[in-house]
C-alpha cells in the first residue's frame, strides 16, 4: 500500500512521477500558481486558456491537472473519454463558489434578452448555462466580437468585468463575485513600494480591484505578464497577482527582480492562492499511483458545458 511507504524526498517523488506519466501514457498540465516543484516536472504551464486548449490538443490518454477544479472540469468537458486526475478535490476557487448555479441562472431568467459571457472561473454548471466562455486573456477579443446591440451579462467577476468595460468601452450587467486573493492588495502597501522602488514597473492581473489596477504599467492574464517581462526594458518589477508565477519570470530572466505585491493584511506578505497550494507534489504522486480523485460530470452537463466553451475557443 502507497500509505504505508517510507517517506519519500522531492527527488523521489520526481522520479515516481515521471515513472508513472509513463506508465499512464499522461500529460501533467500545471498553472503558475503551482509551488515550484509541480511547475518544474509539468509537461505544460499555462493560464487557464493555454491549459484547456492544450488539454483539447493533448494525444494522451490521462490529464493530470495540477490547478484549481474549474480547470480540472474545463479539462474533463473538453475530454469526455479522457481520464482527468486532480491531485486534491478540495482545490477550489472563492470566484466560482461566488457564483452558485441556482443563483446564476435566476439572474439570466431576470434578463433574458442578455447573452451571458462568463469568466472561466466558474463551475461546469454555471458553464452549462452560460452562452460564450472567456479567460483574461481573451475576454476582451471576444467581447469586442458581440454585436453593439446585444446587451452582455458578465459574471462572476466584478474587478474584470469593471477593467473590461473601460477597455471595451462597452456596459455590461456584472455579477458581484471576486476573488480573495486578487481583492486583498493593498493600495498602501503598493503605493510605499513603488516609493521604495521607482524604477520598477507595476504589473498586475485584472481580477485585481479597480484602485489597485490604476496604478499598474502593464495589466493581463497569467501569461501575458509573464510575457511582458520577458520582451519589456524594465529591469524590475513588482507583481500585483499571485506569486506562484514568480518562478516562472525567475527562470525566463533571471536577470530581473521581482517584487510580490503585499495583501491588506499586515501580520502576513503573502498573497498566495490557499486553493492552488492544495495541491503538493505527494498529492499529485498519490493521485498518479491511485488515479484518484477525478473528475466526474454526468453526460449531460458535460454536453451543455462544451457549447460555451467551443465558442469561446473559436472566438479566440
Ligand atoms: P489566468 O487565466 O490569467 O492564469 O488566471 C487564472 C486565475 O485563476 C487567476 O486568479
Ligand atoms: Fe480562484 Fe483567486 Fe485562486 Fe485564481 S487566485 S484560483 S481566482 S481563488
Amino acid at each position: 500500500m502507497i500509505l504505508q511507504e517510507e517517506p519519500r524526498t522531492h527527488l523521489n517523488y520526481k522520479d515516481e512521477i515521471s515513472r508513472l506519466k509513463r506508465e499512464m501514457n499522461a500529460v501533467i498540465l500545471a498553472h503558475y500558481y503551482q509551488e515550484n516543484s509541480i511547475q518544474d516536472i509539468a509537461d505544460y504551464i499555462g493560464d487557464s486558456l493555454e491549459l484547456a486548449r492544450r488539454a483539447k490538443e493533448t494525444n494522451a490518454e490521462v490529464i493530470v491537472f495540477c490547478g484549481v477544479h474549474f480547470m480540472a472540469e474545463t479539462a474533463k468537458i473538453l475530454n469526455p473519454d479522457k481520464l482527468v486526475l486532480i491531485p486534491d478535490l478540495a482545490a477550489g476557487c472563492s470566484l466560482a463558489d461566488s457564483c452558485p448555479s441556482d443563483a446564476f441562472k435566476a439572474f439570466r431568467s431576470a434578463n433574458p434578452e442578455y447573452l451571458a459571457v462568463t469568466y472561466i472561473n466558474c463551475t461546469a454548471e454555471v458553464k452549462a448555462a452560460s452562452d460564450i466562455i472567456c479567460t483574461s486573456s481573451n475576454a476582451e477579443k471576444i467581447i469586442k466580437q458581440i454585436p453593439l446591440d446585444k446587451p452582455i451579462l458578465f459574471s462572476p467577476d466584478r474587478n474584470l468585468g469593471k477593467y473590461l468595460m473601460k477597455t471595451t468601452g462597452r456596459e455590461m450587467k456584472v455579477w458581484d463575485g471576486a476573488c480573495l486573493v486578487h481583492e486583498a492588495f493593498s493600495e498602501k502597501r503598493l503605493v510605499d513600494l513603488k516609493l521604495s522602488h521607482p524604477s520598477a514597473k507595476i504589473i498586475a492581473h485584472p481580477e485585481c480591484e479597480e484602485n489597485v489596477l490604476s496604478y499598474s504599467d502593464y495589466i493581463g492574464s497569467t501569461s501575458k505578464l509573464l510575457q511582458f517581462v520577458i520582451s519589456d526594458s524594465a529591469a524590475e518589477f513588482i507583481v500585483v497577482t499571485e506569486p506562484g508565477i514568480i518562478h516562472q519570470m525567475e527562470k525566463a530572466v533571471p536577470n530581473k527582480n521581482f517584487i510580490p505585491a503585499p495583501p491588506n493584511d499586515n501580520s502576513c506578505n503573502c498573497s498566495e492562492c490557499p486553493y492552488m497550494k492544495l495541491n503538493t507534489i505527494e498529492k499529485l504522486y498519490l493521485c498518479m499511483a491511485a488515479q484518484s480523485p477525478k473528475i466526474e460530470l454526468s453526460t449531460e452537463l458535460l454536453n451543455k458545458a462544451l457549447l460555451p466553451l467551443e465558442k469561446m475557443l473559436a472566438m479566440s
